[in-house]
């Protein structure tokens, strides 16, 4: 397993190589057609750009010295979200499928994620995808949510799913999961009376269909 860590024209044409295969047959990779060179130097670049941020990186597995598959991991943003990390882009080319390298890809992504100290990780995958989402299963993920339609392709709609794999958490971690109260949590408004503008009967009716600001 090898790190991108130039953006020379060697590495643009093989992962080109591997990129335009995926597509090529409908791989739902994130590309509806096949990129240029141009656009994965391009890729490329942001990628390498991210890594010297030491937030991100794209793995280049490599067989007899050619690359055979491709997989990022990113970091959020520091702050509340920065020890959430996504995975993205696995693929594996066609000819070389079946044989392990996508497990190979989504371990070392796992790898390097821990190292970083990511706690969570997390990617989404199309719903119809079920290869992906059987090897992501069996690499300890698991759905966490589904966004209907949440992928168009055309006049195609698919579900977003979303899978999740929870990784250490530092000892002192306290889990406040959606419990009320603490710090960012809102109380909910008690229950009571509605209230209308004089001239104004409230029934059953009413009150369903009466702004919240009305609620006291
Ligand atoms: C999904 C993909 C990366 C799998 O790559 P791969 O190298 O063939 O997968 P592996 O050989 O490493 O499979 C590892 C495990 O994943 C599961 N798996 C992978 N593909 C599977 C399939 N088509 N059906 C059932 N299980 C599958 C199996 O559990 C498998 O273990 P096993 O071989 O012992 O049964 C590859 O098919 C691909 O590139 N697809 C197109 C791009 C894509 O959809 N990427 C995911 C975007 S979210």
């Amino acid at each position: 397993m090898h790190w991108l860590d130039r953006v020379d024209d060697q590495t643009i044409g093989e992962v080109h190589r591997v990129v335009s295969a995926v597509v090529e047959i409908g791989g739902a990779v994130g590309w509806l057609e096949v990129p240029t060179l141009a656009d994965i130097g391009q890729w490329l670049g942001e990628w390498h750009g991210a890594a010297t941020t030491g937030r991100a990186g794209l793995a280049l597995c490599r067989v007899n010295g050619q690359v055979q598959a491709v997989g990022g991991w990113q970091a959020g943003r520091e702050g509340p979200l920065g020890h959430v990390v996504q995975l993205s882009k696995i693929m594996v080319h066609p000819d070389a499928r079946g044989l392990g390298l996508g497990r190979t890809v989504v371990d070392a992504l796992i790898e390097r994620a821990d190292d970083f100290g990511a706690e969570l990780l997390t990617l989404g995958v199309r719903g119809n995808n079920h290869g992906a989402r059987a090897l992501y299963e069996s690499c300890g993920f698991q759905t966490w949510g589904v966004l209907p339609n949440g992928v168009a392709v055309g006049d195609d709609r698919f579900d977003d799913v979303r899978m999740c794999r929870q990784l250490g958490l530092p000892t002192n971690t306290v889990i406040h999961g959606s419990t009320a109260g603490g710090l960012g949590g809102s109380p909910l408004r008690p229950a009571s009376r509605v209230t209308v503008d004089s001239g104004t009967t409230a029934g059953p009716d009413t009150v369903a269909t009466i702004d919240s600001r009305w609620t006291l």
